[in-house]
C-alpha cells in the first residue's frame, strides 16, 4: 500500500516521518533558537508575542496549555501577565524544554511550569483540563494540524480558549514578493552563521509558504468545534492570531 505523504517545506515526505524530520531541525537550533528569533525578526517576535498576550488577557489562577511551547516564550509571558497559575509547556523536542527550563530557573519561576515531551495530535491530559491553550510558531511543523485543534478542542474545558500565533500570508502580492526575496536569501545564511545551519533555517522559510492562509485556517478552526472563532494580523499579515472558543 502507498504511504500517505506530507510537505516537509518544499519537499514532499512519507507522513509518518515528518514529526522526526521537524525534530531534527528544533534540536540542531535549540541552544540558539532564542537569539535566532531575535536576530530573523529583528526582534518583531516579542511585539507578536505580546499582542498574543494582549487578546488573551490572562486572568489570576488560570491554567495554561502551551503546545509547541519550546523553551516557553509564551508560557512566561502568560504567567507574568496573570500573575499567578500555572502553565504546562508540551514540545516533541526534548533538548527545547531544557533550554526552556533552564530560563524557568533563572528567573525563579520553575515551581509554576510544568514541561511535557508529547505530541499536539495526541495530548496526554484528560479531556476539560485546562483554561486556555496556546501554539505560537508550532502548529505549521505538526504533521496533521485539524488533529491537533481537535485535541485542544478536547482538553480545553467548556469555557476555554484557544489562541494560535502562526506566521501567514501577506494579502497583497507585492508587498508578499518583497517578503519572500527577504525570508528565502537571508534568513538561511542568517541560520549558517548563528546556529551552524542553514537547512533548518530553509525548512523554516518554506514552511511558511506552505502554511494554509487566514481564512482557510479559520475554517479548520470552527471545524474543531470552536465557537466564536476569529482572526487579527499582525504586521500586514506576515503573522496571524486565530482565537476561538470552547462554547
Ligand atoms: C518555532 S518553535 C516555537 C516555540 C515557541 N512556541 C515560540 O513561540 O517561540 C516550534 C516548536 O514546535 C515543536 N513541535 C513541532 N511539531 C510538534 C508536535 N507535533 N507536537 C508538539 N510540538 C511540536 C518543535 O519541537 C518546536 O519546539
Amino acid at each position: 500500500m502507498n504511504e500517505k505523504t506530507t510537505h516537509f517545506g518544499f519537499t514532499e515526505i512519507p507522513e509518518s516521518e515528518k514529526a522526526t524530520r521537524v525534530q531534527g531541525v528544533f534540536g540542531s537550533v535549540a541552544s540558539k533558537y532564542d537569539v535566532m528569533n531575535d536576530a530573523m525578526s529583528l526582534g518583531i517576535h516579542r511585539i507578536w508575542k505580546d499582542a498574543m498576550m494582549d487578546w488573551l488577557a490572562p486572568r489570576p489562577g488560570q491554567r495554561l496549555l502551551d503546545v509547541a511551547g519550546g523553551t516557553g516564550d509564551i508560557s512566561f509571558r502568560f504567567l507574568k501577565r496573570a500573575g499567578s497559575g500555572h502553565a504546562t509547556v508540551l514540545d516533541l523536542t526534548e533538548p527545547m524544554l531544557v533550554a526552556g527550563r533552564q530560563r524557568a530557573e533563572a528567573a525563579s519561576m520553575a515551581d509554576q511550569l510544568d514541561w511535557v515531551v508529547g505530541d499536539a495530535m495526541a495530548l496526554p491530559f484528560d479531556d476539560n483540563t485546562f483554561d486556555t491553550y496556546t501554539i505560537s510558531f508550532g502548529i505549521r511543523n505538526v504533521t496533521r494540524p485539524q488533529e491537533a485543534l481537535n485535541e485542544a478542542y478536547r482538553v480545553l474545558k467548556p469555557g476555554g480558549r484557544l489562541m494560535v500565533l502562526e506566521f501567514s500570508q501577506i494579502p497583497t502580492p507585492a508587498l508578499q514578493w518583497a517578503y519572500d526575496r527577504y525570508s528565502f536569501n537571508l534568513i538561511p545564511p542568517m541560520g549558517k552563521l548563528i546556529a551552524n545551519d542553514s537547512e533548518s533555517y530553509q525548512y523554516l522559510v518554506e514552511s511558511i509558504r506552505k502554511f494554509p492562509d487566514q481564512e482557510t485556517f479559520l475554517g479548520m478552526v470552527r471545524q474543531a468545534g470552536f465557537g466564536n472563532a476569529k482572526y487579527r494580523n499582525l504586521s500586514l499579515g506576515i503573522a496571524c492570531l486565530h482565537s476561538g472558543w470552547k462554547l
